[in-house]
């Protein structure tokens, strides 16, 4: 097994989850990245984010040696043989992709291949628009490495594919590799490294252009959030009928091979740091190059408003919310995480604080987080029953398994008035139901 000499550019979620999937193999993975107080808090084997199953893999990784967290990309490029590129690309107000980061690190990789003098694979990892690398990031590493790409380096776009939550499980077990080559040569060079490193469990690999693969990206992940923007429209649609039950439909329609059971899970919207971003960029991009994408305005549409399906639905039982304690079960964008942003419980606790709302919160490890989001306009409860206490109407925007273990009597014996909004579809209806005020997303009138 011949092993390559891995550099990471960028220790976000994707940098760290994919050095820790390599290391986990035993290969040596140099990580940069010019903050100069996370790469020393990473080479303490500290963690910057919450993430399952990481912080073990990178005390250890930082104990063999296996891992070096550097903040200078210099030093990075000369002592390996292909550098990932996983720097941040936020979007800019008017939607398209922010490049700063991934020009200075383009620059930095072009300086220090100005003094290499072997063949250096450079990998782009990160979301980046269509012709992004061909037409930005080529030529910038060619101009201050004063190398020719093809020739002394090769460059390659690969998408990831990770989730948080399940990042080391994503980059362990991905269902494809999206391999987009400048050359062949880059391409082989990658497709060796990934077939060593998944040996018999390599998943299918497609090879292609570069352009093509950075919009592999961005089509996959829209039509998850078509996907998920459906089934809301649909659950909206069952709330007006009595009797009806998203949940069902979504059953009967993901039995069907051609349509699939997974991202159907009608709730309050989608989150996170890529689902809205991405979206938007492409919207903004598909604009830009003259196709308007209705049906993806549409999708940003529908997640825009549902979030405020939650406060419609306690405003059905108590009317006025001036005054009214309302418990907050769930602040992160989805479970196992901390991560705030693009977080539905954001623009729902603002809503309730516009209507005059006293709001308790309560997340398992998200409260940090939603404390520089909304300081002391709020409570932060220490436990889901503590968040319970005296509610006139709870709400669950996040769904953490431990709130599935909460039963009936948790509400009807700690609230103030029992009414349950569930916004993740997480409780059984008929039986919360029975005992206390309940309407759920995705649910018509229980006949
Ligand atoms: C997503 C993609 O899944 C991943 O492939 C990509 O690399 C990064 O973006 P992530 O943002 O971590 O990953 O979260 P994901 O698990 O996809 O969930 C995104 C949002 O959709 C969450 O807010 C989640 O609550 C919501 N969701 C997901 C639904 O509302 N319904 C569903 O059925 C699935």
């Amino acid at each position: 097994m011949k092993l390559h000499n891995i550099s990471i550019i960028g220790s976000g979620y994707v940098g760290l989850s994919t050095a820790l999937g390599f290391t986990s193999k035993g290969y040596a993975v140099i990580v940069s990245d010019p903050d100069k107080e996370k790469t020393k808090k990473i080479q303490e084997g500290s963690l910057p984010f919450h993430e399952p199953n990481l912080e073990e893999l990178l005390k250890n990784a930082v104990k063999t040696g296996k891992l070096r967290c550097v903040p200078k990309c210099k030093e990075a490029i000369l002592k390996t043989d292909i550098s990932f590129v996983a720097v941040g690309t936020p979007n800019l107000p008017d939607g398209l992709i922010d490049l700063q980061y991934i020009e200075e690190a383009s620059c930095e990789i072009g300086r220090a291949l100005k003094k290499k003098t072997t063949y250096h694979l450079i990998v782009i990892k990160s979301t980046v628009a269509p012709t992004t690398t061909e037409n930005i990031i080529k030529p910038l590493i060619e101009a201050h490495s004063s190398k020719n790409c093809g020739v002394d380096f090769g460059l390659c776009m690969s998408p990831e594919f990770l989730r948080e939550g399940s990042a080391l499980q994503d980059m362990l077990h991905p269902d494809r590799i999206i391999i987009g080559e400048y050359d062949k040569k880059s391409g082989d060079t990658l497709e060796a490294l990934l077939r060593d490193f998944y040996s018999e469990n390599t998943p299918p690999i497609i090879r292609t252009n570069l352009s093509t693969a950075e919009l592999i990206k961005y089509a996959s992940n829209s039509f998850l959030a078509t996907k998920i923007s459906f089934i809301n429209t649909i659950a909206n649609i069952c709330e007006k009928i009595p009797g009806a039950d998203v949940l069902i439909v979504a059953e009967g329609m993901g039995l069907d091979k051609r349509i699939g059971s997974l991202f159907l899970n009608a709730g309050l919207g989608y989150g996170g740091s890529c689902f809205p971003k991405d979206l938007k960029a492409l919207i903004t991009y598909s604009k830009k190059i003259g196709y308007q994408p209705t049906l993806l305005d549409s999708v940003e549409v529908v997640n825009k408003t549902q979030p405020y399906k939650a406060v419609e639905l306690c405003k059905s039982f108590l009317t006025d919310l001036k005054e009214k304690n309302i418990a907050i079960l769930g602040l992160a964008f989805k479970p196992d995480t901390d991560d705030m942003r693009e977080a539905v419980a954001v623009p729902i606790i603002h809503q309730l604080l516009k209507e005059c709302a006293n709001i308790t919160a309560y997340d398992p490890v998200a409260v940090p987080n939603a404390k520089s989001i909304f300081q002391d306009k709020i409570k932060y409860a220490s436990s889901a029953i503590q968040c319970l206490k005296n509610a006139d109407c709870c709400i669950l925007v996040t769904e953490w398994p431990e709130f599935k273990k909460l039963a009936p009597e948790d509400f009807t014996k700690n609230m103030k008035q029992p009414i349950l909004i569930d916004g993740r579809r997480i409780y059984d209806s008929s039986e919360f139901g029975r005992i206390m005020k309940f309407a759920a997303i995705g649910l018509g009138e229980i006949t």
